[in-house]
């Protein structure tokens, strides 16, 4: 039997070699290489200011200390994302308030977002779901016409684009993760973007637990250890360098997976808007029967799949009976998608044959099960 996974990083000699460097140099903390990492991310995003991090959550819990979330500010984001876009608000006290996704592409629903908003209202944040681009034009009217800061949430946006524009980097604030399983990985990491001067200073200073970059041991503000080091670097430079390369051959996955699902009922894909080039970090699809259908993938033909998201935000554990403060509207979108969503493996230099096999894999359970 075959074992496909559901992701899987590309990573070859090019990685040895910048982590040899870390040892010829004898540098292992954040130092040169952190630099130059950021400036390539700085270059491609074509964002005034990054600040690399440790992950994609501390990146994120940046981003709201920096603008200065507190108790009881409220933050409005999509129903439909990984944890850490709302448990970021809420560790700085702040008040998720969760809206409905558009299931053409499984992003935050742009005409929603307004009756979000209150008095409290402090941000709004989005994600581009799987590399899906939101409405990142009606998002960001509604922030200019209220004058409310954007917190993109980038993590899956690397290799997206709208009208020709590079996403990531576009918010007031905008994040991203390096993840193992992301676009580029520097195992864990993260970054922090914005165009702002003054966020930049303070991002600096927050990263490096609120020490003043012109005096050591000065602390002026309450911060976190979220310093990247030079071998994340090294392996994050190493894999910026096949960027572009990563992001034709998702594409090429997705194409492939496109045609075998084109005239198959029973299985749905998702839009996109116009103008908008998928990065295609997930490959979702719904489908009627989803947990058994993946069950029967991995142990039937091995093949791992992954379910994001398998609840709304709101519904986990955490949030649930009001354990922790949060808003929410209406979001029958993000439950029904929650109930039929799978994300299919997809990567770079994935066979043919092998996404053959796993169109053929669905179609056949789908069929069998007489759906
Ligand atoms: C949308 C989104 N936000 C935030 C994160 C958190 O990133 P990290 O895992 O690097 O902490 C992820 C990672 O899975 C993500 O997908």
């Amino acid at each position: 039997m075959k074992n496909i996974p559901w992701a899987k990083p590309l990573i070859d000699k090019n990685e040895i070699k910048h982590i040899k460097e870390c040892f010829v140099n004898d540098r292992f903390t954040q130092g040169p290489k952190v630099k130059l990492f950021e400036k390539k991310l700085q270059n491609f995003l074509k964002c005034k200011y990054v600040v690399a991090v440790s992950n994609g959550t501390v990146a994120l819990d940046l981003a709201y200390k920096a603008i200065g979330l507190k108790g009881n500010d409220e933050v409005i984001l999509p129903a439909m994302s990984y944890i850490s876009t709302a448990s970021a608000i809420s560790y700085q006290g702040g008040v998720p308030v969760f809206v409905d996704i558009d299931p053409l592409n499984n992003c935050i629903d742009p005409d929603k977002i307004e009756s979000a908003i209150s008095k409290k209202t402090k941000a709004i944040s989005f994600i581009d779901y799987g590399g899906n681009p939101a409405n990142h034009k009606k998002i960001f009217n509604i922030s200019k016409k209220y004058n409310i800061p954007i917190i993109h949430d980038g993590a899956q946006s690397l290799g997206a684009y709208l009208e020709k524009k590079p996403l990531g980097a576009n918010g007031t604030i905008s994040t991203m993760s390096f993840h193992m399983a992301k676009i580029i990985t520097t195992i864990e990491g993260g970054a922090v973007f914005t165009n702002s001067l003054k966020y930049y200073k303070k991002l600096l200073i927050l990263r490096n637990i609120g020490e003043t970059p012109s005096k050591k041991y000065h602390h002026v503000m309450l911060g976190t250890n979220a310093r990247m080091t030079e071998l994340q670097a090294g392996f994050g430079l190493a894999q910026i360098e096949k960027l572009r390369y990563i992001i034709k051959e998702r594409n090429r996955v997705a194409k492939s997976y496109d045609a075998i699902f084109k005239n198959i009922s029973f299985v749905k894909t998702l839009g996109k808007l116009r103008n908008a080039k998928n990065a295609n970090f997930f490959y979702p699809i719904m489908i009627p029967r989803r947990d058994l259908i993946a069950k029967k993938l991995k142990e039937d033909y091995g093949i791992e799949t992954r379910v994001a998201y398998s609840m709304p935000i709101y519904a986990q554990p955490m949030y649930k009976n009001q354990k922790l403060k949060f808003k929410k509207q209406r979001c029958k979108n993000t439950e029904n998608v929650a109930k039929k969503i799978l994300n299919l493996p997809i990567y770079p230099k994935m066979k043919d044959a092998d996404i053959k096999y796993v169109g053929n894999a669905i179609i056949k359970l789908l069929s069998f099960n007489n759906l």
